[in-house]
């Protein structure tokens, strides 16, 4: 339990580095974003990716909020069940040009200050959406992160 902790925090820092330079020293009083980023990509064009994102934000509302979509960035919100914390969602689209599919960028990053261990809820609000709009199940699925640029993925257990 001290190890999965331990590399937790170092996780933490790594994923922290995104945002913020490393604090130094050790342990630091300043204001901590955990975050996740991982990259999607999709067989199908990016109009239709875009449009199953979106209406998936909508779907869960009030849990997600729309805050703005135009076809190349989609933005919302994310609160968490304790109504408390909340954490801003960015997806960024690239179509691929010779395969006619889309390359997703998605970002989640909490706001004001959060513990390091954020038990995955930022990578598991991206694979919320992605797993209940069944962009998962979609010809060409493939997500590429890994425990530097997405906090607790491989350790996080999604409640999905
Ligand atoms: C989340 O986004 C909605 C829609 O733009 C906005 O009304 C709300 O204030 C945002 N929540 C927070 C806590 O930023």
């Amino acid at each position: 339990m001290k190890t999965v902790l331990a590399s937790a925090l170092l996780l933490g820092l790594f994923g922290c580095s995104v945002a913020f330079p490393i604090p130094v020293p050790f342990p630091f009083p300043d204001p901590y974003h955990a975050f996740c980023g991982t990259i999607w990509t999709f067989a199908t064009p990016c109009a239709e990716v875009s449009t199953t994102i979106v209406n998936e934000i909508q779907a869960l509302s009030p849990e997600y909020m729309l805050i703005s979509a135009t076809p190349l960035t989609i933005k919302a919100n994310h609160t968490s069940p304790d109504g408390i914390s909340v954490q801003d969602i960015t997806f960024s689209l690239s179509p691929t040009i010779l395969t006619g599919g889309c390359r997703v960028s998605a970002k989640s990053i909490s706001l004001g200050i959060t513990s390091p261990l954020d038990d995955g809820l930022n990578y598991c609000n991206l694979y919320k959406l992605l797993s209940a709009s069944g962009l998962t199940l979609s010809p060409g699925f493939m997500e590429m992160t890994n425990e530097l640029a997405c906090l607790g993925y491989g350790l996080s257990k999604c409640d999905i």
